[in-house]
């Protein structure tokens, strides 16, 4: 349990809102659609913890917001159908989904380990001066535990969430109320992977064409709902390892190593001290540096399946499925 501080929306709120969110904590704060659990999207250990403070029980990819046009140019790749889209409709209602650019600072976390990153310019004036003031990508899911609806006030949010964040900025109602709409540009046809607010129509009256439906679907491996088609190791994942084998490279978690780790091709501990919000920030990069190793098979150790546990092991249960 966290005192979860009430802040004002003048300036010594709003100094206070960047200086959590600059040394890693965890700051809700009000958007146009809603309102948003904020962590800097840099620090991959801030991002765990918004999915500790929602329950979430799987790792989504979530939205990093931004103050400017400009600055969403340094995380992600714009085709010319994202920068009409971007120069449109920024700031607003508006998702926009592209590959990351070799400049990109958004954690493995918060992209869920895919190479493609949701950027966001919420139009709300707090959000502006919040994201100006910490001067880096702060991704944010809407403020609510996970399977409850939207917040679209700061009580909303503490009904939810308080004694599990830092703060809330207290920015009054919500215009919008419902999500941004997400749209995906990632070569080929622009997809509507979430329907929000901004139209489908105002969309495809500026780009000249209808968009594809992002729902699932075999063509689309993106959209929300497929996620279980997230970035997969290119070898096999071994679950509940008691011992790794000699063309094994190991994943560990926890003091007490399993037998055989001697012999490990290459090996990496996700939480040493048995922390799993420290695993939940390793998990995609070691999974991509055990891949990158060469060996057969990832021998993974018990994970418990306990608060983030359960979203490590259900991403893990992913990596390891048939494919
Ligand atoms: O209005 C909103 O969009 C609110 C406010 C706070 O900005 N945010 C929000 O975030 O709704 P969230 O985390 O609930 O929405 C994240 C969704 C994911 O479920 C996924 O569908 C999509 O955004 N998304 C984000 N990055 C993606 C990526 N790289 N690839 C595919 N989908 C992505
Ligand atoms: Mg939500």
């Amino acid at each position: 349990m966290r005192r979860t501080a009430h802040l004002t929306s003048d300036e010594a709120g709003l100094a206070e809102a960047a200086a959590i969110l600059n040394r890693g904590g965890l700051v809700a704060f009000p958007t146009e659609t809603v309102y948003g659990l904020g962590a800097d999207a840099t620090n991959a250990q801030a991002v765990a913890g918004i999915y500790a403070a929602k329950e979430r029980p799987s790792f989504n990819p979530l939205i990093s917001h931004l103050d400017s046009f400009e600055a969403a140019k340094v995380q992600g790749i714009f085709d010319d159908t994202a920068r009409t889209l971007a120069e449109a409709l920024w700031p607003g209602p508006l998702t926009l989904v592209v590959p990351t650019a070799s400049t990109c600072t958004v954690s493995d976390l918060a992209r869920a380990g895919l190479d493609s990153v949701g950027l966001r310019v919420p139009a709300h004036p707090l959000a502006h001066a919040l994201l100006k003031a910490t001067g880096r990508p702060v991704a944010a899911p809407s403020a609510n535990r996970s399977g409850r609806v939207s917040p679209t006030d700061a009580d909303h949010v503490l009904s939810d969430l308080d004694g599990r964040i830092d703060a809330v900025l207290d920015g009054g109602a919500s215009d919008v109320g419902v999500e941004s709409t997400i749209v995906a540009c990632l070569g080929g046809p622009p997809r509507l992977l979430r329907p929000g607010g901004v139209p489908r129509e105002a969309i495809e009256a500026l780009i000249g064409m209808r968009l594809e439906s992002g729902a699932a679907g075999e063509k689309n491996p993106l959209a929300p709902g497929m996620l279980a088609s997230h970035y997969a190791p290119r070898a096999q994942v071994r679950l509940n390892a008691s011992e790794i084998g000699p063309n094994e490279a190991a994943l560990l978690y926890g003091a007490t190593p399993p037998r055989g780790v001697e012999h490990a091709k290459a090996m990496l501990n996700l939480s040493e001290s048995g922390d799993l919000r420290e695993a939940a920030a390793h998990l995609f990069s070691y999974l991509r540096q055990l891949d990158a190793s060469g060996a057969e098979t990832i021998a993974v150790g018990p994970v418990p399946d306990t608060g983030l546990g359960e979203a490590i092991n259900d991403r893990l249960r992913r990596a390891a499925a048939e494919r």
